[in-house]
């Protein structure tokens, strides 16, 4: 059954013993809000590791003061029983002061990779990111860690941050969950209105009209966004960004040549959602 711990001196405690015998510790880092997304990732994470731990921290530091850090959906109650449900076996849930007491001063940052996209739009999104799951992936050391494609930057963060620091964790990017019409599930979606629910669908529509004109043979990216904004457009959303960018390093391309990233982001009603699809050149 599922523990749930609050300090990192009871999470060594309880995974030392584990560790020493050789099992296979799988992490799972959240903000909670479980959706079938997050779910997907601990089924994962449960049928291929021994011992799961999920990690439950709204992380204050890669919300901008503008952002929806207090608003933010929180039912710990909840979460802890979907995360049952998913075979976990335990919960970290630490306190603001737990992970960042008194007088911290320490940042992983990780140049390049965060230029662009939400890095381009959400200035020290990603510093926070990167140094709370520097910090996590220290705090448990799985053998394994869990990603969702969903947040396909921050999933490349990641694995660029393990490389470059040598953090002895595998990095398993899993695909995006969706609900039956398409939209990415996202603890976001519950901000949506029916109308704004029924117009967010044009993010995934625009994705794939995109995927399928370059799998019929369009390889100029401008048209690619014409044609993701258009569908967008009778949606009516603007996006902050459609783009077509490369697969790794998530920069701009002028022909498509090479496996792509699309990737939109726009604001539906009071929800900032995200979406991408990973294109494949033959
Ligand atoms: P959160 O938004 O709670 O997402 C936790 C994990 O679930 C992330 O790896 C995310 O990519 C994945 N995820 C979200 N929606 C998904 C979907 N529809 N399908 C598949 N996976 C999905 O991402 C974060 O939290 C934070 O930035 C965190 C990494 C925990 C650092 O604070």
């Amino acid at each position: 059954s599922l523990r749930i711990v609050r300090t990192v001196a009871e999470l060594r405690a309880l995974l030392d013993p584990a560790r020493r015998a050789g099992q296979r510790i799988g992490l799972v880092p959240t903000m909670g809000a479980f959706h079938d997304g997050h779910r997907s990732l601990m089924e994962r994470a449960a049928g291929t590791c021994d011992l799961v731990v999920v990690s439950l921290f709204v992380n204050p530091t890669q919300f901008a003061p503008t952002e929806d850090l207090s608003a933010y959906p929180r039912d710990e109650a909840r979460d802890a029983a979907i995360a049952e449900g998913a075979g976990v076996g335990v919960l970290f849930a630490p306190g603001v002061e737990e992970v960042y007491p008194d007088g911290f001063a320490t940042t992983v940052s990780v140049r390049g990779l965060t230029d662009g996209l939400e890095g381009a739009r959400r200035p020290g999104h990603f510093d926070g990111v990167a140094t709370v799951v520097a910090k996590l992936l220290n705090m448990v050391q799985p053998t394994v860690a869990f990603f969702g494609q969903k947040d396909a930057q921050q999933a490349l963060v990641i694995r660029r941050l393990v490389r470059d620091l040598d953090l002895p964790v595998r990095i398993e990017v899993c695909p995006t969950v969706r609900e039956p019409d398409g939209l990415a599930m996202s603890s976001r979606n519950a901000y949506l209105g029916p109308e704004d629910r029924a117009r967010a669908v044009g993010l995934s529509r625009a994705l794939a009209a995109g995927e399928r004109a370059i799998a019929g043979g369009e390889r100029d990216p401008d048209r690619i966004a014409e044609i993701g904004r258009a569908v967008l457009a009778d949606h009516g959303i603007e996006p902050e960004y459609f783009a077509v960018v490369s697969e790794r390093a998530l920069t701009p391309v002028a022909w498509i040549e090479d496996d792509v990233l699309l990737a939109v982001a726009a604001r539906v009603g009071p929800a900032r959602l995200i979406d991408n699809t990973p294109v494949t050149i033959s």
